[in-house]
């Protein structure tokens, strides 16, 4: 078989499986053999040039002209005809939000939107995170086992995104439910069988999004960046669309919570795996910020984003013809030797951990960010603080949500003795 360039396709290329267990549990060792041998390779299972070094993931989304963003949510999967019409039934009607935007009317949009994430704005949002985080930890700290994930990583972080957004609370399970399926739907290979429930929870995800934002345009003058953005609209209606609304409003429920959610969890797990550098936070939590780029390197919640070449290129010095699609593998320029030096290790005094790609890069580069390394540093210094002496449950396995890039552990279960908790030794 050959690629669309005209290559034979490699065996490596064949075999790769981004919906198999091996690549959730570690995509970077699982990309390794890209790296060192086929760095931009076409992968006939998925349709996609995979693309995994640091420079040539860079270089990609650095030029949103010639690799557009447009396909960035594409169901990866196409959907069945059974599957189109639940969602039309729905009226689903997912189109360009501001991450699958092309130029020029993203970077108008995305100027009209950016005040909400100001840094000084969001140094408000600190002291709930802190406080929510106390109020939390208080309800398990005696208990000497805890699921952090159910306890704390996934309900915070919901509960920040709704009030940075304005969005009154839905019910967390509810979210939950809904974001699994459009994370399914999105990046997962579903089986024609599975697409039939996945589509109903999409097509029901849709209109509880379409529900909030007729509410909140009806009495639009709260606050919370939606608000603003509904203010924008009617301003500017041909820049910040009705569409747009729309559609974001549903991508932007899953996309402001899941992903801290399980930066935080991937944080935790990783930290508390290699126990010096949890040791070295406790002894000195003037390191935490340096830890949460070095987790965000190391396991970011985002693992693969997507971009189409708009004309024929080179990516690496592989032929790109014009309509490709391209999967940029994060996870693995993160761990690419050429940029970081001994990828492996997790070194809290790295100088570049903060160039990792987890964010992307670029005209796109994740708006949220701030949002998300301040809630990450929060908790872990609530944690160092209280309960420095957790250890992971041994034996446990990490279990993902098989998709192209969403990537976080189901549950992650920590034990500790309650005797030993530093408020009971030094009250
Ligand atoms: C875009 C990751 C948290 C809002 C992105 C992109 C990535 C990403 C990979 C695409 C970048 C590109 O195409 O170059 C993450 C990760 C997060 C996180 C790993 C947590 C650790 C958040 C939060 C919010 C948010 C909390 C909102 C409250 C956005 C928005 C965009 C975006 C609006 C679109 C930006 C644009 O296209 O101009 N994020 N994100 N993100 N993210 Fe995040």
């Amino acid at each position: 078989a050959a690629a669309p360039n005209g290559c034979p396709v490699s065996a490596g290329g064949a075999a790769f499986n981004p919906f198999e267990g091996a690549y959730m549990q570690a995509p970077a060792e699982y990309l390794r053999w890209a790296r060192e041998q086929e760095p931009v390779f076409w992968s006939p299972q998925l349709g996609y040039w995979v693309v995994t070094r640091y420079e040539d993931v860079k270089a990609v989304f650095r030029d949103n002209i010639l690799f557009s963003p447009s396909v960035a949510l594409e169901k990866i999967t196409p959907a069945t005809p059974e599957v189109a019409q639940i969602l039309e039934g729905y009226g689903y009607a997912m189109r360009r939000t501001m991450v699958n935007e092309d130029e020029p009317d993203h970077m108008a949009r995305r100027r009209l939107l950016t005040d909400a994430f100001l840094p000084e704005r969001l140094m408000d949002y600190e002291p709930t995170v802190r406080a929510l985080a106390r109020q939390y930890m208080d309800r398990f700290i005696d208990q000497g086992r805890a699921d952090l994930v159910a306890e704390m990583f996934y309900e915070i972080p919901l509960n920040i995104a709704l009030k940075f957004l304005g969005v009154p609370d839905e019910g967390a399970e509810q979210l939950r439910q809904f974001a699994v399926a459009h994370t399914l739907n999105t990046w997962g290979r579903p089986t024609p069988q599975e697409q039939l429930e996945i589509a109903d929870n999409v097509g029901k995800f849709w209109q509880v999004a379409q529900k909030i934002l007729a509410d909140m345009m009806a009495q639009p003058d709260g606050e919370g960046w939606m608000y603003e953005s509904i203010r924008q609209h009617h301003r500017h209606p041909d820049i910040v669309t009705a569409s747009y609304l729309q559609s974001m409003m549903m991508a932007i429920l899953a996309a402001a919570h899941e992903t801290t959610s399980n930066a935080t969890a991937n944080a935790f797990m990783t930290l508390l795996t290699h126990r010096k550098a949890w040791e070295s936070i406790c002894a000195n939590p003037a390191l935490i910020p340096n830890a949460v780029e070095e987790c965000l390197r190391v396991a970011g919640s985002i693992i693969a984003w997507r971009r189409m070449a708009t004309a024929d290129t080179t990516v690496g010095g592989v032929a790109i013809p014009q309509g490709s699609k391209l999967l940029l593998v994060q996870a693995s320029a993160n761990f690419d030797t050429r940029h970081f030096e001994n990828p492996d290790e997790v070194d809290l005094y790295r100088e570049n951990a903060v160039e990792h790609l987890t964010f992307g890069y670029g005209a796109h580069q994740c708006m949220g960010k701030n949002i998300g390394r301040m809630q990450m540093r929060v908790f872990l210094e609530e944690f160092v603080r209280r309960l420095p002496h957790i250890h992971l449950v041994e034996g446990q396995q990490f279990e993902f949500l098989p998709n192209t890039s969403f990537r976080g552990p189901a549950q992650l279960w920590v034990q500790w003795d309650p005797a030993q908790n530093p408020e009971r030794v030094r009250p």
